[in-house]
């Protein structure tokens, strides 16, 4: 998978991607990220991305060239599965959106800011539009770099242990259940004895009843999906 990322803050995109797993997705050369300054693609002299909105109001508005010009020469480079905008007026992310795109070959994601794009890139070369919740956050690279985590992870080969992105909470619209490693007695605290059994049907009944019992109590509304 290739994830292209347009940005105006690329510095805040590094770090994310140069550690632990999604560093060595990239090392495996099953994930490819390439950022792109916004800016650089500005025609204006003072290489401005943003201007006032038409009409007035408080706060600017992310200019069509630049975007578009970056869009256009990438799309001249290779097709795109997708061309995802970050914004909190966006789809809810969530898992099972999360599994569509880690089957995507080429990614383009736009990271707003200020108040937001001109209308006219979501109107033409937006594919998709992403929140990552109903909150504002100050710019669209965080969000991005959240949905790549999400997607990248489940990309085959990935997480080492395949069963594991399987088994994470909200793939079966269930939370998951707890878990424990050594030692199995702490300050008198104890793990529950079955799973010390050895009785893997049993063991993996009682995480089935947990994983209910946790999703009722804590995400009802997923119960009823
Ligand atoms: N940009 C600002 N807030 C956002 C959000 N909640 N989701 C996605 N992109 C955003």
């Amino acid at each position: 998978m290739r994830i292209d990322i347009l940005t105006i803050h690329p510095e805040l995109l590094k770090s994310p991607f140069e550690h632990s797993i999604l560093q060595r997705a990239i090392d495996k050369k099953i994930v490819e990220i390439r950022l792109h300054d916004i800016r650089t693609y500005s025609t204006d002299k003072h290489k401005k991305v943003d201007d006032y909105q038409f009409g007035g109001g408080a706060g600017m508005v992310m200019c069509i060239q630049p975007i578009a010009d970056c869009i256009d020469q990438l799309k001249s480079e290779r097709n795109y599965d997708a061309v995802v905008y970050m914004t909190p007026d966006g789809e809810r992310l969530d898992q099972s959106i999360a599994n569509h795109y880690s089957t995507f070959e080429n990614i383009i994601i736009l990271c707003g800011h200020y108040k937001g794009v001109d209308q006219r890139i979501r109107d033409h070369y937006i594919t998709h539009e992403l929140s990552i919740g109903d909150f504002v956050l100050t710019g669209g690279e965080l969000a991005a770099a959240l949905f790549c985590d999400s997607i990248i992870r489940l990309i085959p080969g990935v997480i080492s242990d395949e069963t594991s992105a399987l088994t994470d909470s909200f793939q079966d619209n269930l939370l998951a259940p707890p878990v424990y490693t050594r030692p199995a007695e702490y300050n008198n605290w104890k793990v529950p004895e079955i799973l010390l059994s050895g009785n893997f049907p049993k063991i993996e009944e009682w995480r089935h009843e947990k994983a209910i019992e946790r999703t009722k109590k804590r995400r009802p509304d997923l119960l009823d999906s």
